[in-house]
């Protein structure tokens, strides 16, 4: 095998052309999904809200816009954000359309707030955004009284006109925590009470908040419950880091021989961590200490090795707390002896991308046999992946999965079109350059 490093940099592309083991110790940045709804939460509830460790990445960046937008005031003082809430009716008309960016969490909670306000508002975002179905917001938010106009099928730029909603019991065609939390946050502004119930469990950080800030909450299964018009009090509160960060060094420390990596304080909600189920059932060697909780949200320390990985079967119930992971979890599929078959996977093709059939046509340049199902991928894994020329189609999860395949490929990578990695991990690449010495 040969050694070294990590070869480097255009402004937008990022190669790798040497291997060495990764070694060492890192910190997870803070989780995506939980930073977008301490910013929404804080500034519907009444006061001072304090967040420490918030993302200070592209996508919830836009979310602390749209809300600066609507006249909250929301100071950074050091390392904490504070956020002063001025309660379900405080928010103003922007002035402006909100650009939510690459963000559909954003675009799709804050259409959830929006559905109950007396102004109206727009929204509209990047061109993959522009090209994501906004039809399964649309359809609840309309039921329940606010009037919504997308462009075609249902796709940005919205306009919503809010006003008096009523309350609904919403049954979802899709196991999504955004559509979940965008029907919770406009049932705050419901007389009664307003359930959704999901086909399977998504992520739950929206229906935890709330609860923290003391809303009407109430958890049977997969049904979701809460009573509008609470006054919600403000959080205090420190966001774990991210498991979906996390995930592509896990991915990377289990295929790169001789590494080892300790990732600490990292989120390990179990709605979150399909992947390590996953990879564990492959074979793979990943330890979790320290357990402990964290605002709410279990958190722990994580150990990884170097292990070598069997093909498995992943169905439906093991993607959804998998989704974000997909990307990488392929690349791990890759290296892994054997078939790995993923089926129920086909939100994957309305994410950033459409992560099955970009994954299947990067991956197959680097020498991998893939087969593309409607709602998954058949992967056989190889012992070496050939270096290539890698697009990231402008999709940050596909950008530093690909980079991990780089780490494990012969000859050089380069992955072009990587400024996307911002939206969820600015400082990748530098964490990159620890792990492997540089
Ligand atoms: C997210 C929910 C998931 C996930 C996304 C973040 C959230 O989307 O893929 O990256 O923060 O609620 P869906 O709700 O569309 O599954």
């Amino acid at each position: 095998m040969s050694f070294s490093v990590l070869s480097v940099v255009h402004m937008n592309q990022i190669s790798i052309k040497y291997k060495k083991p990764l070694l060492g110790e890192i910190m997870s940045p803070p989780d995506k999904s939980i930073s977008h709804r301490a910013v929404i939460i804080s500034s519907l509830s009444e006061g001072k809200s304090r967040i420490r460790n918030f993302l200070h990445a592209e996508d919830p960046e836009r979310t602390l816009k749209a809300f600066r937008q609507m006249d909250i005031d929301i100071d950074e003082k050091g390392k904490e954000l504070v956020i002063t809430g001025k309660g379900l009716a405080g928010l103003k008309k922007p002035e402006n359309i909100i650009d939510c960016g690459n963000s559909g969490t954003t675009m799709r909670l804050l259409s959830g707030v929006l559905a109950g306000q007396p102004f109206p508002a727009a929204l509209t975002g990047d061109s993959s955004l522009k090209n994501r179905p906004m039809q399964r917001i649309i359809t609840p938010l309309t039921e329940m009284g606010a009037v919504i106009t997308s462009e075609h099928g249902g796709c940005p730029p919205l306009s919503i006109s809010g006003g008096k909603l009523k309350p609904i019991n919403y049954r979802s065609p899709v196991a999504s925590a955004q559509v979940k939390s965008a029907i919770l946050l406009a049932g705050l502004y419901c007389d009664g009470a307003t359930s959704v119930t999901e086909p399977s469990k998504s992520r739950d950080h929206t229906e935890k908040m709330l609860k923290a800030g003391g809303a009407d909450i109430s958890i049977k299964s997969l049904e979701i419950s809460i009573k509008g018009r609470a006054n919600l009090k403000p959080l205090d509160i420190d966001i774990p880091g991210d498991f979906s960060s996390a995930a592509f060094f896990i991915v990377a420390g289990v295929l790169v021989p001789d590494s080892k990596i300790f990732i600490r304080n990292t989120g390990i909600n179990p709605t979150r961590t399909g992947l390590m189920d996953i990879l564990k059932k492959m074979g793979a060697d990943i330890r979790l200490e320290n357990k402990r909780e964290s605002s709410g949200e279990p958190v722990a320390d994580i150990y990884i090795k170097h292990s070598p990985l069997t093909g498995i079967e992943i169905d439906g119930d093991m993607v959804i707390k998998a989704i974000d992971e997909f990307p990488v979890l392929c690349v791990a599929a890759s290296k892994a002896q054997g078939i790995t078959k993923i089926t129920g996977a086909k939100e994957l093709r309305v994410k950033e991308s459409d992560r099955i059939a970009l994954m299947a046509k990067e991956l197959r340049k680097m020498g991998v046999e893939i087969q593309e199902l409607e709602d998954g991928l058949v992967i056989e894994g190889r012992e070496t992946l050939k270096g290539a020329v890698i697009q990231s189609h402008g999709d940050h999860r596909i950008a530093m999965a690909m980079l991990v395949a780089g780490l494990t490929a012969g000859g050089e990578t380069t992955v072009e079109d990587t400024g996307c990695i911002n939206t969820s991990f600015p400082g990748f690449k530098e964490m990159l350059y620890k792990l492997t010495g540089r």
